[in-house]
């Protein structure tokens, strides 16, 4: 019996697959292990954050960077995790590529499953493979991600070597393909300058290169843009989007701007004081807010309607210390709807069934029953 065709077999399951090809011969046996893994592939998640502890031992105490922190992203899907300076977001893009710096940090708890693999079991090897191959990353500042003394044809290529095994010639080939898909200028001619002499939004371009030269199945992107003009940074998110889009990557978006999440995400999660305080679809977080954190997030956007000369509304007072943090509500020092109960005991990250798919969020006073409309 003949081996079914690509064609024959992309509707059916692994299940239905003895009936169909001869399994005991090593070509049926390789079909069987190829569509089991893409069987398994649907029904799971590209990356499963599972109670993630990210703490920092520091002479002052243990910072609790990042606390018992949980998200899921399907495959192609784009997230942002949006908050203040200093809530963890950093920190929790790092664990997920184990790039936290060990001593002070260390992930104490927790668990990140990414395309079926623990990520906290590998090797440091291991992960450096998987970490060009599969993740890529962008930074706030490229000066700090490229390598000023190379030139930025080799570091492009580097990365499409090492992990894809191309020979010199066609990476090459590969850098110029690159940096032509995000827009620079004649690539071929700017393969051998240095970094330095591109300006800051053609040096984000040359990172976006890099990050997906390899076509990483997840991108993560750490501020990409706060170090641009207001310009600029509209065309980077437009060319990160098109390109994600086009190469169907999942994202990352860590943003302290929830209007950026909002352009270019499906979903949002917002982080406080390193918990994630909500989390929803877009729609939900923007028309139906549940924490006071998010709403008053969400007031303090700049908005067009507002008067010319009208003041801002910022989020008065500070987050709290994260050395050994209490059990208490994180938010409520700041909060306008605060009670006894948010002084006494945490709230959990509970469902918000009445409204849209995934939405979430921790706050007494939106719980079924509460205070808060
Ligand atoms: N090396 C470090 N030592 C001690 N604390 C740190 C270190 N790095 C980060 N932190 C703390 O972890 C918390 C989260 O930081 P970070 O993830 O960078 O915030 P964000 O990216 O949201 O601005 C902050 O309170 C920060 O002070
Ligand atoms: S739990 Fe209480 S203090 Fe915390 S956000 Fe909700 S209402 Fe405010
Ligand atoms: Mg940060």
């Amino acid at each position: 019996m003949t081996p079914p065709t690509r064609r024959e077999t992309e509707t059916g399951t692994a299940a239905q697959l003895p009936e169909m090809v001869e399994v005991s011969t090593p070509e049926g046996q390789r079909l069987v292990a190829q569509l089991t893994d893409e069987a398994e592939r649907h029904s799971r998640k590209l990356l499963q954050v599972r109670d993630l502890s990210t703490y920092f031992f520091t002479p002052g105490g243990v910072v609790h960077a990042v606390d018992e922190v949980s998200f899921d992203l399907d495959y192609g899907e784009t997230l942002g995790l949006v908050g203040e300076s200093g809530c963890g977001k950093s920190v929790t893009a790092l664990s997920i590529a184990r790039l936290v710096a060990q001593p002070p940090g260390r992930i104490v708890d927790g668990e990140v499953i990414f395309d079926g693999i623990d990520l906290l079991e590998l090797s440091g090897e291991e992960m450096r493979l998987l970490r060009g191959r599969k993740i890529g990353f962008i930074f706030q500042d490229p000066m700090t991600s490229l390598n000023p003394t190379l030139r930025v044809g080799h570091q492009i290529s580097e990365s499409a070597r090492t992990h894809l095994g191309l020979s010199r010639q066609a990476a090459a080939a590969r850098a110029v393909d690159l940096l032509g898909m995000v827009g620079i200028p004649r690539p071929r001619e700017r393969l051998g300058d240095y970094p330095h002499q591109f300006s800051g939004g053609m040096r984000q371009r040359v990172m976006i290169a890099i990050a997906l030269a390899c076509q990483p199945m997840l991108l993560i992107a750490d501020e990409p843009t706060t170090a641009l003009d207001v310009t600029v940074q509209a065309q980077i998110m437009e060319l990160l989007r098109s390109l994600t889009q086009e190469f169907r990557t999942a994202v990352i978006l860590i943003t302290h701007d929830l209007g950026l999440a909002a352009g270019m995400c499906q979903r949002v999660s917002v982080m406080y004081a390193g918990r994630i305080v909500e989390t929803g679809l877009v729609d939900d977080i923007f028309e139906r807010p549940r924490m006071p954190y998010t709403r008053a997030l969400l007031d303090s956007r700049p908005r067009l309607d507002v008067e010319p000369g009208g003041r801002l509304r910022t989020i008065e007072g500070f987050p709290p210390d994260l050395v050994d943090p209490e059990p208490v509500c994180r938010f409520a020092a700041r909060c306008p709807h605060r009670r006894d109960v948010c002084d006494q005991r945490e709230p959990l990250m509970t469902p918000r069934p009445s409204h849209g798919q995934g939405h979430a969020a921790r706050c007494w006073g939106t719980e079924p029953g509460g205070w808060i409309p």
